[in-house]
């Protein structure tokens, strides 16, 4: 079996685009693949956090997994603190990295302008840090938003590099984009991709959102010119694509397995208005029982499954940093 690695970090509110783009791929991967899904911690914190909030976060991030279908007897699932050689690996891996090669991060650069003069090393170190959680375990598949490509690129380079000047240690992973709802749009600005630190909570819905606010939020989301329901893939008009449409239609067809062409043929003769009640509905359809499923999770049983998860894990990124402390010479 393939294995496979992916994380998201404890900050934000994880929304539908989250769970469209990447959690709901994982339920279905980790039936194909060795998977391992890790709360990433040691990223968040490279930008400030409410320690209690944090600590809420992570929980919560883990329950999230697992009411999306994560199940921890096919996968593991643990927190990324939890197992100490993912700071050891960053380490060893930032003797071999190049200031050349992390200066020319994009995520870096965007992220290191909002924070300033107070950015941290950390900040700049982040992708280190993410090719030490991939490495650590024979990664071969990394299922991640096109945004994190650059990152693992990095990964690949470190792994190449390693390898070259210690000897065969490393698997060389590869990113894979995921396809369906690989980006669903802000509902606020169809241009930019849904995001959870993005400054209105118009821009997403959480998958802690409830009906009211689903539908609150459906009914603001700004729509094309014209009255009628079209889709179109001719993305390089953008009169004739009509993006905030073609997005709605794409969430609507991803919680409902209709096409975007049933979606269609469904409101001929039909306006927004209709339309945007209907999807409501279909979007609270999922998250109502999804968030059931939540609140039956409790703290302990969390708890429980990621300790196990890190013991597991432990056991694999020991095995892997034995080998790495012998090979560059640390007695
Ligand atoms: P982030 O929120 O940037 O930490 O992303 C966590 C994961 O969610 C990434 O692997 C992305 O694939 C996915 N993701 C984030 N935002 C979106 C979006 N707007 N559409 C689709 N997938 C997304
Ligand atoms: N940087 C990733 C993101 O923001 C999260 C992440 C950390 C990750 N370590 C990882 C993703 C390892 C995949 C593999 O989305």
């Amino acid at each position: 079996m393939q294995k496979l690695f992916s994380g998201v970090q404890p900050s934000g509110n994880l929304h539908i685009g989250n769970y469209l783009g990447a959690v709901k791929q994982w339920v279905t991967l980790q039936e194909q693949a060795e998977s391992i899904f890790c709360v990433v911690d040691l990223h968040a914190i490279t930008v400030p956090q409410d320690p209690e909030v944090l600590r809420k976060k992570t929980l919560e991030i883990a329950k999230i997994y697992l009411a999306s279908g994560i199940d921890p007897t096919k996968s593991t699932l643990f927190v990324q603190s939890h197992v100490a050689a993912h700071s050891e690996l960053a380490w060893i891996l930032n003797t071999v990295a190049r200031m050349g090669d992390l200066d020319k991060m994009t995520q870096y650069k965007d992220k290191s302008q909002k924070e300033g003069e107070t950015t941290s090393i950390g900040l700049y170190d982040y992708p280190v840090l993410m090719a030490a959680d991939i490495l650590l375990y024979d990664t071969e598949v990394v299922p991640v938003g096109d945004d994190q490509l650059q990152h693992i690129e990095l990964a690949r380079t470190l792994a190449r590099r390693f390898n070259e000047r210690f000897g065969e240690t490393f698997v060389v992973p590869e990113g894979r984009i995921q396809k369906e709802g690989a980006r669903i749009m802000g509902l606020d600005d169809p241009t930019k991709k849904m995001s959870k630190s993005a400054p209105s909570e118009y821009n997403y819905i959480s998958l802690t959102d409830d009906e009211a606010t689903v539908l609150r939020k459906i009914k603001k989301a700004v729509t094309d010119s014209g009255t009628d329901i079209t889709y179109s893939d001719d993305l390089s008009d953008a009169e004739a694509s009509r993006p905030a449409l073609r997005n709605l239609i794409n969430i609507y067809s991803l919680f409902s397995r209709k096409t975007p062409g049933e979606i269609v043929e469904m409101y001929a003769g039909k306006g927004y208005g209709d339309f945007k009640v209907d999807l409501a509905a279909v979007i609270s359809g999922f998250l109502t029982p999804f968030q059931e499923r939540l609140a039956s999770i409790s703290d302990e049983e969390v708890k429980a499954i990621l300790e196990a998860g890190a013991v597991k894990a432990r056991a694999q990124a020991e095995a892997k940093m034995k080998q790495v402390r012998e090979r560059v010479g640390l007695l």
